[in-house]
């Protein structure tokens, strides 16, 4: 694919910057947008009109497909900076991939690297100020695509928009977070899109996470939907249990986000020499490694979570506490370790690191 020139992506900027009335050290995820964002068509069969605009409402009929039937796919990214400005993405070409993987499961054309390259890019440049230096903070991305075609049959749209908005932000959860064991709702099924970042994925987790949270729960992992006897993810993120001296964590497939975070984790843990193994994780076994007191820490990894402690979780009524590990946590030698990669710290042996230019 041959790439497009960035001068071919229209921009038009913002008249005055919102940056100044931001409260960068007390940030909520996801509350607060930087003046531009970048907005692409499908239209006659292309992509096409890229531009950067200032952040504002969008206007779509009310018969837009995405309303009714939630054809929308999503990424999530952080951009980083380091102590000479330089802006830096993390593995960027792994969500673009799986933008593109999960457009095709909900019959979204794919969008180009060009595209998505470029609009990163030229977006970033023009709203750097709002990515703060310093190990905690960064500027949450967050590419989607909706069905813009005003008809409401049951069918793929033939018009879509791509867009590219972005939120200053730190930690996603500011505590250890406390998590059910799924038995009786399911986040997804075999042949399903569960291993998309398919907008109804989430949603679909609402309710059953909202009964979590009057128990005192901020989290479910979820569990496999024919037995409940597996654990497989969080829905805002992967998750990692420690038995001992080992790493366990389930194997991605259809049902499961194949989390950058996650792939990440798995490579460190190699390169630190820690075991990690990757296979099905019995919610028996980790109840038993609880009681025998060999289950040392259980983590979530996610781009917006980054690395999260998991400090209880019940199952059956039967609740665990997990001490705080405060020597040699695993949670937290590859939360710093990933910090300090995505923000120029440390060698980044596997080049994950992308340069802003
Ligand atoms: C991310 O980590 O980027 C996600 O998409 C999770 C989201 C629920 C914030």
């Amino acid at each position: 694919m041959s790439l497009i020139h960035a001068s071919t992506i229209q921009i038009t900027k913002a008249s005055t910057s919102k940056i100044h009335s931001v409260d960068f050290d007390n940030l909520e995820f996801g509350k607060v947008f930087t003046d531009h964002m970048f907005v692409c068509d499908y239209e006659d069969g292309e992509w096409q009109n890229p531009q950067i605009i200032p952040y504002q409402a969008l206007s779509m009929e009310p018969s837009a497909r995405v309303f009714h039937y939630g054809q929308a796919v999503f990424e999530g990214m952080k951009a980083y900076k380091d102590e000479k400005d330089q802006i830096w993405l993390f593995r960027p070409d792994q969500n673009f991939e799986r933008i593109n993987k999960s457009s095709k499961r909900l019959a979204i054309p794919e969008f180009p690297e060009a595209y998505f390259f470029n609009g990163l890019n030229e977006l970033l440049k023009l709203d750097s100020e709002w990515i703060k230096p310093g190990v905690g903070n960064s500027l949450y991305l967050r590419p989607f695509v909706i069905a813009t075609e005003p008809a409401i049959s049951a069918s793929p749209a033939r018009s879509y928009k791509f867009l590219i908005i972005c939120s200053p932000a730190k930690a996603y959860y500011n505590e250890p977070v406390r998590v059910l064991f799924a038995e009786k709702f399911s986040r997804s099924a075999n042949g399903g899109v569960g291993f998309a970042k398919a907008a109804g994925n989430y949603a679909a987790q609402f309710y059953p996470t909202s009964l979590a949270q009057q128990k005192g729960f901020q989290q479910i992992i979820w569990t496999d939907a024919n037995t409940h006897d597996y654990l497989e993810e969080a829905g805002t993120m992967n998750i990692f249990f420690r038995i001992g001296d080992k790493l366990l964590t389930a194997p991605t497939n259809d049902r499961i986000l194949d989390g950058v975070t996650r792939k990440s984790v798995i490579q460190l843990a190699e390169d630190l020499g820690i075991e990690c193994e990757v296979r099905a994780v019995k919610v028996s076994e980790i109840k038993e490694a609880a009681g025998n007191g060999t289950l040392k820490e259980i983590f979530g990894a996610g781009t917006a979570a980054v690395i999260s402690e998991i400090s209880a979780f019940e199952h059956a009524d039967d609740v665990f506490e997990l001490a705080h590990v405060e020597e040699g946590s695993y949670g937290s030698l590859f939360k710093s370790h990933l910090l300090d990669i995505q923000h120029n710290k440390a060698e980044d042996a596997h080049d994950w690191r992308y340069l802003v230019k």
